[in-house]
């Protein structure tokens, strides 16, 4: 029973998540993998920062690469954000044989299949279920729980600010502005909130998820985008009096016929009996019309530090139950076929 070390690459919202979770569940995670789980080492921005949670100063680092390159650590969860820098810690850890869980849908938006495929290389698991959705096993779902099927369309709720942003000005008549001051402070909204709002943080989600649900390699710029940050009050409550609510919608469509798929993201007016009209708050919900299955749909909390956590540390149990039978970096490529997007044609 030999513990599992992980290096844990940020200590904001999530980050503080996963110890409490790994610490407060720890009894139930080993005893489902069979080897304690310990937060080794913690790389933060500033060892001196005042905290909300208790942490033995000397398992922290400013320095991400100490734990890249530590020998100890196993598996690297990351939860610390940021693009270039952050591959670069996720290539090497891979290439020192560690496994990683991330939480970066930005990374895994731009940069997946180049990490995916060294993930296979070096037979490790790169696992991301917390990057789409938040607390919500979507991803997952759209590799294991649809298998099986053809995936003909997936729409979501996918962003947490924006949809707390919009559920509030419909409710309580509130303003743009003060609700995004309101989600900043409660931790939803991405450091530069730009992202929420112009839909961008939505659009790299879709883009995972088209991926996934479509099995077939979805870029960033195959996504159209729109954003909410001109959505007034006066609209949303105009669009109410005619019975629909305003949503940031992400739609991946499928043609029948030829296959061929269009995504976007941007503000949508649903029909106030359509079951997403009553997703609110930080709240996200993915919608899933499968060929065989029909209409299915899962809701939960898409942002926040527990529900956030939740998703990195199921796969973290993930990776230690594959290390358990010697399996990791057997689901790290899908083999995607050529993507055939509508407006290639154009
Ligand atoms: N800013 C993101 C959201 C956080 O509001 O959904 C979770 O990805």
């Amino acid at each position: 029973m030999k513990p599992v070390k992980v290096g844990l690459l940020g200590l904001g919202t999530v980050g503080t998540g996963v110890i409490r979770i790994v610490e407060g569940h720890q009894e139930d995670l080993s005893s489902q993998v069979g080897s304690p789980i310990i937060i080794e080492r913690v790389a933060v921005k500033s060892i001196d920062k005042k905290r909300n949670i208790d942490i033995d100063r000397s398992k922290l680092t400013e320095d991400p690469w100490e734990i890249i390159r530590d020998p100890e650590i196993d598996v690297v969860v990351e939860v610390m954000g940021g693009i270039e820098s952050t591959k670069d810690y996720i290539l090497e850890a891979l290439e020192r044989g560690k496994h990683v869980v991330t939480a970066n849908k930005d990374l895994m938006a731009l940069y997946g299949s180049e990490i995916l495929a060294k993930a296979q290389e070096k037979q490790c698991d790169v696992f991301y279920e917390a990057s789409v959705a938040g607390g919500i096993p979507i991803i997952r779902t759209l590799i294991e729980g649809f298998s099986s099927d053809r995936i003909m369309k997936i729409m979501g709720i996918v962003n947490g600010t924006t949809n707390f942003i919009l559920s509030k000005m419909s409710q309580e008549g509130a303003s743009y502005d003060d609700v995004l001051t309101e989600a900043q402070q409660l931790g939803y909204a991405e450091s530069d909130p730009t992202s929420d709002v112009e839909g961008l943080d939505a659009a790299r989600k879709m883009a995972i998820l088209g991926t996934l649900g479509f099995r077939t390699n979805v870029e960033l710029t195959d996504v159209t985008v729109r954003g909410i940050s001109s959505v007034t009050k006066e609209d949303i409550a105009y669009a109410k009096r005619l019975g629909y609510e305003m949503k940031l919608l992400g739609i991946a469509d499928r043609d029948r016929e030829d296959d061929q798929f269009s995504i976007s993201v941007q503000p949508t007016l649903v029909k106030n009996t359509h079951p997403i009209a009553a997703v609110n708050g930080v709240y996200n919900a993915v919608y899933v019309y499968g060929e065989a299955v029909g209409e299915t749909m899962f809701y939960g909390a898409g942002a926040g530090e527990m529900p956030t956590a939740t998703s990195v540390v199921a796969d973290l149990v993930a990776v230690v139950k594959n290390l358990k039978l010697g399996v990791n970096g057997l689901k790290a490529i899908v083999p995607y076929k050529a993507k055939k997007l509508k407006s290639d044609e154009a």
